[in-house]
C-alpha cells in the first residue's frame, strides 16, 4: 500500500455512509448510530433490504469463484469494495487461484483504515481511496499500475455500487473507462438495487439521496441498457439469487440481533432486489 492515506479523522460520523451502513447489514461492527438510524429507516420502508444486501454478498463469492475457476481471471479491481468482511475478493479468489492480484477501491477512507490492517504484508493486494467516477485517478494510481497488467484479462467488480452512480454521473462512461482499456476476455461484474415499480423506485431514490448518499434505484430494463455493450455469461442478468445458485457456500457473519426480525422479508417484499450478473468483453 502507498502513503496517500487519509487519517481516521477524515471519516465523517455525523452523516451515514454507505460503507458503514452496508457493513452493519452484513454483521459488521464498524458503524455509528447515524448509520444504524439510516438502516432502521430504510428497512421500515423496504424490509427486504437486509436479505438483498446479504444476497449480493453471497453473489460476490459465486461470481469471483466463476471468474477465477472458470474464466481464468487472475487480476481484479473491486470498485466500491466496502469494509472488509469475512469473504473478501482476494480471499475468495485465492481459494481457486493462489496467485490472484486484487486492487480494492473505495471513496470512504474508513475502508482504507480497516483494509490496511487486513492486507499488511500482502504484496499482491492493495486498497486505495479513490472516486470510481474519476477513472483516470483510479487507472493511473501507482498501485493499479503496479498490480494490474492491462495486457491480460482483468475482472472489474461494481458490486452493489451501480445505485451509487446516478444518471447524472454518466454511469455508462464510468463502466466504459475501465472496460475500454481491458483486453477482450476481460469481465465486468455488476449489481445494484432494482425495482419494477417506478413510484417505489423514485421514493427510495429520494430517501437515500436526501440522507446524503448518491443513489438511483433502477428497473432491470434500465440496468440492461447500461450494460448492453457487454456479453452476459449464463444465466444472464437477473435477480442475484438466481445467478448460479449453490446449495452450499460459505456463510456470512450473523445478522445483528436487532435486525433479525427482517430476515426472510424478501420472500414477502418481492418488489426490490439486487439485479446484475457477470459480463464479458467481446
Ligand atoms: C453497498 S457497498 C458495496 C460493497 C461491496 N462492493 C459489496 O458488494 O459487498 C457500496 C460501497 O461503494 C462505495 N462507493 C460509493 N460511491 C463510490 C464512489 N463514487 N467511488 C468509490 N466508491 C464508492 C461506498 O463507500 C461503499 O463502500
Amino acid at each position: 500500500m502507498t502513503d496517500d492515506q487519509p487519517s481516521i479523522a477524515d471519516i465523517p460520523n455525523d452523516v451515514p455512509t454507505s460503507a458503514r451502513a452496508y457493513g452493519w447489514l452484513l454483521g459488521g461492527k464498524d458503524n455509528y448510530e447515524v448509520d444504524r438510524q439510516f438502516i432502521r429507516g430504510q428497512l421500515e420502508h423496504h424490509p427486504a433490504g437486509l436479505d438483498i444486501t446479504r444476497q449480493n454478498r453471497l453473489f460476490l463469492y459465486r461470481a469471483v469463484r466463476y471468474l477465477t475457476a472458470e474464466a481464468g481471471i487472475r487480476q481484479f479491481i473491486d470498485m466500491g469494495c466496502g469494509l472488509p468482511t469475512d469473504a473478501n475478493v482476494h480471499q475468495v479468489a485465492r481459494q481457486f487461484a493462489p496467485d490472484a492480484r486484487v486492487v480494492y477501491v473505495d471513496i470512504d477512507p474508513i475502508v482504507l483504515a480497516h483494509g490496511r490492517a487486513l492486507l499488511a504484508g500482502d504484496e499482491r493486494t492493495t486498497v486505495i481511496t479513490a472516486d470510481m467516477r474519476d477513472q483516470d485517478a483510479v487507472l493511473e494510481h501507482e498501485d493499479v499500475r503496479r498490480l494490474i497488467d492491462f495486457a491480460e484479462p482483468v475482472a472489474t467488480l461494481f458490486l452493489s455500487v451501480g445505485h451509487h452512480l446516478p444518471d447524472a454521473d454518466d454511469p455508462k462512461a464510468v463502466l466504459h473507462a475501465v472496460m475500454d482499456r481491458a483486453v477482450p476476455g476481460s469481465h465486468l461484474t455488476f449489481s445494484q438495487v432494482a425495482c419494477d415499480d417506478p413510484v417505489r423506485s423514485a421514493e427510495m431514490t429520494e430517501q437515500v439521496t436526501s440522507a446524503g448518499i448518491p443513489w438511483q434505484t433502477r428497473t432491470p430494463a434500465e440496468i440492461d441498457a447500461l450494460l448492453a455493450d457487454f456479453e452476459p455469461v449464463e444465466p444472464g442478468l437477473c435477480n442475484l439469487v438466481d445467478w448460479r445458485p449453490m446449495d452450499l457456500q460459505p456463510p456470512l457473519a450473523p445478522v445483528p440481533e436487532e435486525l433479525r426480525r427482517y430476515e426472510g422479508a424478501s420472500k414477502q417484499d418481492t418488489g426490490i432486489y439486487e439485479y446484475g450478473g457477470v459480463l464479458r468483453k467481446r
